[in-house]
């Protein structure tokens, strides 16, 4: 009897390269992110069907406003235009949504939108879907430390737990695996704590064209790897 390969728990995808993916078809950026939006609900639906319990996308960093106003804008309309639509579609589908990320510096009616899908899927029991919308995992960090000195918390008592309950994923267990689409070797400031011990997994395939086949591949290769956590 051969064992089922060993599946990650908490798999979180830094979703990059929709600009080439635009650029290489000579297509405005705009038509890059509309075709990672696709992707996603692909990715979903296939990541639950293998029974992967904990997905966590990044869609938004908070180094990503130093791009230019209008691509912003598109961008946001975007995501404004898929939540609502997605959100009930995921529900019928037992997804559980979260955010991730500061509400601060987000347009109230997105804020409204995301609070809403949220609530909407708050008791469903499938998939764990949580979208780093904002999201830089130092500012994530910042506002735990402050949560904790405002709560006059003493020094004895801060451990890691304390801390890792003070954080958008005090829901979520570590990420297993950190995949990263577009060929980069970088983290980009996502979930620096969560990822502590992930296994890093990069491919220079472009987000928009990271399918199910692209997903068995990264689950394939996680399944060969020796984690050791410092042990032997
Ligand atoms: C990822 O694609 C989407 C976001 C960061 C919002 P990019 O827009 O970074 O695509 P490239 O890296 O320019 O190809
Ligand atoms: C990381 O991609 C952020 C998201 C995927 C949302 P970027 O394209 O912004 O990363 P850098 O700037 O190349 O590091
Ligand atoms: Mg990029």
């Amino acid at each position: 009897m051969t064992e089922a390969p060993p599946l990650p728990r908490h798999v979180a995808f830094i979703m990059d390269g929709n600009g080439r993916w635009a650029l290489a078809r000579g297509l405005p950026r705009l038509e890059g992110h509309r075709a990672g939006m696709e992707t996603i609900r692909g990715l979903a639906r296939h990541l639950g069907k293998r029974g992967i319990p904990y997905v966590t996308l990044y869609a938004f960093s908070t180094e990503n406003w130093r791009r230019p106003a209008d691509e912003i804008r598109g961008l946001f309309r975007l995501m404004a235009q898929s939540i609502k639509k997605e959100a009930r579609a995921l529900h019928e589908n037992n997804v559980r949504i979260r955010h991730l990320g500061r509400t601060e510096g987000l347009d109230a009616k997105i804020v409204n939108d995301i609070a809403e899908a949220v609530e909407l899927t708050s008791v469903n029991t499938g998939l764990n879907l949580s979208i780093a919308l904002n999201y830089g995992g130092r500012q994530e960090l910042t506002d735990a430390l402050r949560r904790l000195v405002a709560a006059g918390v003493k020094t004895e008592d801060v451990n890691e737990a304390l801390i890792n309950a003070h954080l958008d994923t005090s829901e979520l267990p570590d990420v297993d695996l950190l995949v990263r689409t577009a060929g980069e070797m970088r983290i980009s400031n996502f979930l620096l704590w969560q990822s502590a011990y992930a296994e890093y997994y990069a491919t220079p395939v472009l987000w928009p064209d990271f399918d199910s086949t692209e997903v068995d591949r990264a689950l394939a290769d996680f399944a060969h790897r020796k984690r050791r956590f410092g042990g032997l």
